[in-house]
């Protein structure tokens, strides 16, 4: 075995590669649960490949034959009810997860320098996956399937001048038809999957290139110097990059940081099989009851909803009496996100080292969403359009008064190691 790794090393650099970036990558010591789900998302991206490879075995992608292909995958395909709830509950699972990694580099100052590309990486990455869900939805042909796409094709529309001739341009159609199914197919299993692989390759690729952030915001790899010996991992790899790369206040990837990885994978699993096996469509909100009715464009459902999560930008987007702008405060609400490195003109990072103010503003921040995601879910009576347009205010006062207040901070003293 030594052998043959010997004879590969010798023409690619696969043991070096395996160690800088998996086996001996130095974690910081002090990761705590929120840094889980970077790990997680990459296991439901797996997921999401594999169960999709085998659906397409035996989905049918035209007008005609799409809902009934569905209806054969969950009946007649073996185990294609997994298959099918696998990816289903994989779609929910994976904005789950990354919204969560996301909120943890809010809270630890993730994204400032010099992460500042790494999260821009993870923003397109949010934006592909966005897209990858849009088109997928359209694909079991169901009456959602087709409204849904319907009302977000749609907005394009209110683009001055050539608004109509886009949207003609993505259906392909003079209405959402086979043409459109096919090309959404298209794009859904093969060009956003790709681009997804690429832009996660890139997104670790800037990671190591400056090293992992922690919850205390602390620049592990400024700090030269061996670590002391009574600090050192007591694994045997450890020698590999305490000596070379002087790097001191972080653990092996492997074995410390993969065991706890592994820990919170096992807890996903348990929750991800009880949702799978016993709430597929939980309650709606993962597969909407329209759904199970095939799309008919003379027939416009009572209520049309995004999957929950989309609904936080579709409340802000209806929040707004006039289409353009609507469509321009739903795409304002994700460039702001993507313009976090440079709002926050703040020198510390972690929220534990931050002013009060800073804690308090992450907390509106997060009920916002959270509520703004309830109420793009419900229909648009006067009380909803009154509640959202409050909360949207929440939501981009958030990013407002981060700039604010960051420019003059007053901060606690960041440790120089960590604890
Ligand atoms: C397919 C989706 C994604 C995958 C597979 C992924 C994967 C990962 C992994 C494995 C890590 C290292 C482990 C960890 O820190 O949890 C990481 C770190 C990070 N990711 Fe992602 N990510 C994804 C999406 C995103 C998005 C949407 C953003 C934000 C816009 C983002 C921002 C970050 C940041 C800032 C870090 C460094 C965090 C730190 O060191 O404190 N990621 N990502």
């Amino acid at each position: 075995m030594q052998n043959f790794i010997n004879w590969i090393d010798a023409r690619i650099p696969m043991t070096r590669v395996w160690n800088m970036h998996l086996a001996q990558y130095p974690a910081p010591k002090n990761f705590n649960f929120w840094y889980f789900f970077g790990f997680i998302a990459t296991i439901v991206l797996v997921n999401q490949i594999v169960t999709g490879i085998w659906l397409t075995m035996s989905y049918n992608p035209t007008a005609e034959g799409a809902f009934a292909s569905i209806e054969y995958i969950m009946r007649d395909v073996e185990y294609g009810y997994v298959l099918r709830y696998m990816h289903s509950t994989g779609a929910s699972a994976f904005f789950f997860v990354v919204y969560m990694h996301m909120f943890r580099g809010m809270l630890y100052g993730s994204y400032q320098k010099p992460r500042e590309l790494l999260w821009l990486f993870g923003m397109f990455i949010f934006l592909a996956l966005m897209a990858e869900a849009f088109m997928g939805y359209l694909l079991p042909w169901g009456q959602m399937s087709y409204w849904g796409a319907q009302v977000i094709i749609s907005l394009f529309g209110a683009i001055p001048i050539i608004g109509d001739d886009i949207t003609l341009w993505i259906r392909g159609d003079y209405v959402i038809s086979g043409a459109t199914l096919n090309r959404f197919f298209a794009l859904h299993v093969i060009a956003l999957p790709l681009v997804l692989v690429i832009l996660v390759f890139l997104h670790i690729v800037a990671l190591h290139e400056v090293g992992s952030n922690n919850p205390d915001g602390i620049d592990t790899k400024k700090k030269k110097g061996s670590i002391p010996d009574d600090e050192k991992p007591k694994f045997k790899f450890h020698e590999y990059y305490t000596d070379k790369k002087d790097i001191v206040d972080s653990i092996p990837f492997f074995p410390y940081v993969v065991l706890k990885d592994l820990v919170a994978f096992t807890i996903f699993l348990l929750v991800f099989c009880y949702i799978m096996f016993f709430a597929p469509e939980m309650g709606g909100y993962f597969i909407e009851a329209p759904n199970f009715e095939p799309a008919d464009p003379m027939v416009t459902p009572d209520h049309i909803a995004p999957v929950w999560y989309f609904t936080p930008f579709y409340a802000i987007l209806r929040a707004v009496p006039h289409k353009l702008l609507g469509v321009i405060a739903m795409f304002a609400a994700i460039v702001m996100l993507a313009l976090l490195p440079w709002i926050d003109r703040g020198k510390v990072r972690s929220i534990r080292y931050r002013c009060e103010a800073h804690k308090w503003n992450i907390v509106m921040f997060a009920v916002c969403f959270l509520a703004l995601m309830k109420l793009g879910a419900d229909p648009a009576d006067y009380l909803n359009r009154v509640l959202s347009r409050i909360f949207g205010f929440g939501y981009f006062a958030f990013f407002g008064f981060l700039w604010l207040y960051s420019g003059n901070e007053k901060t606690k003293p960041v440790p120089e190691r960590i604890a």
